[in-house]
């Protein structure tokens, strides 16, 4: 049976200045919108902090999907859940109680997942999918749009499909996600792609959402 196939832009790349103009542009042909929240602390980049971020989540015309790029993410991640995202996700190298926190965005209201860095292996992980709603795998080292895609995780991203077998889990994949590179990670096995730049930068972000997800409906997994 074909994967259900999501696209979930990130509006990282986005005019901070117009957030909720620009959520509206692509809600059309959009599942989810990809929020990223960097503290400039996990990563050496700032976006927002949780109060600028409620705001978004709130006038948000899509479901949010939450991409918690911060320290302490245990104490912050379960008031996304109850601010209303619809998906939080956790960094496996931010958080110090795994299973206790996705537990807690479940218990939340949201769906819980769990995010990988590009250097992260797979394996210490697989004891949580029972968890996880969702499992990240980063394409690109996190805190920046505009980065090349790392074919270099297409192994784990095929591994990670291979694990979650029937499971209710959705793989997603995330940073330098374009038309040139969405069919071989779609080959591999991800069903839920973040898509910045490449949304973001070209002359119709809501055409450009629908054109990847007929390409990466056309590998047919
Ligand atoms: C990077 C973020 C990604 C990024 C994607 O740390 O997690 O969501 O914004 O942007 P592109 O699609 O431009 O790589
Ligand atoms: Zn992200």
């Amino acid at each position: 049976m074909a994967l259900q196939i999501r696209i979930t832009p990130s509006i990282l790349n986005a005019d901070f200045e117009n957030l909720g103009g620009e959520i509206e542009r692509i809600s059309i042909t959009s599942d989810l919108v990809h929020l990223d929240v960097m503290d400039d602390i996990f990563v050496p980049n700032f976006t927002f902090d949780f109060e600028r971020a409620s705001e978004i989540i709130s006038v948000s015309k899509l479901p949010v999907d939450a991409h918690l790029m911060v320290s302490k993410v245990d104490q912050i991640a379960p008031k996304y859940a109850e601010v209303g995202c619809a998906s939080v996700t956790i960094h496996a190298e931010a958080t110090t109680d795994i299973r206790g926190t996705l537990r807690a965005i479940r218990s939340n209201g949201a769906r819980a997942a769990l995010a990988l860095k590009p250097k992260t292996s797979l394996e210490p992980y697989l004891e949580f999918l029972d968890d996880l709603d969702m499992l990240l795998i980063m394409t690109v080292e996190p805190g920046f749009g505009g980065q090349k895609f790392m074919t270099d995780q297409l192994p784990k991203i095929a591994q990670a499909r291979k694990e979650i077998g029937s499971k209710a889990i959705w793989l997603q994949v995330d940073g330098g996600i374009s038309l040139d590179t969405i069919e071989s990670a779609a080959a591999a096995g991800a069903d839920t792609f973040v898509a910045g730049s490449a949304v973001f930068n070209s002359s119709d972000p809501a055409q450009m959402v629908s054109t990847l997800r007929l390409k990466a409906q056309s590998v047919g997994n």
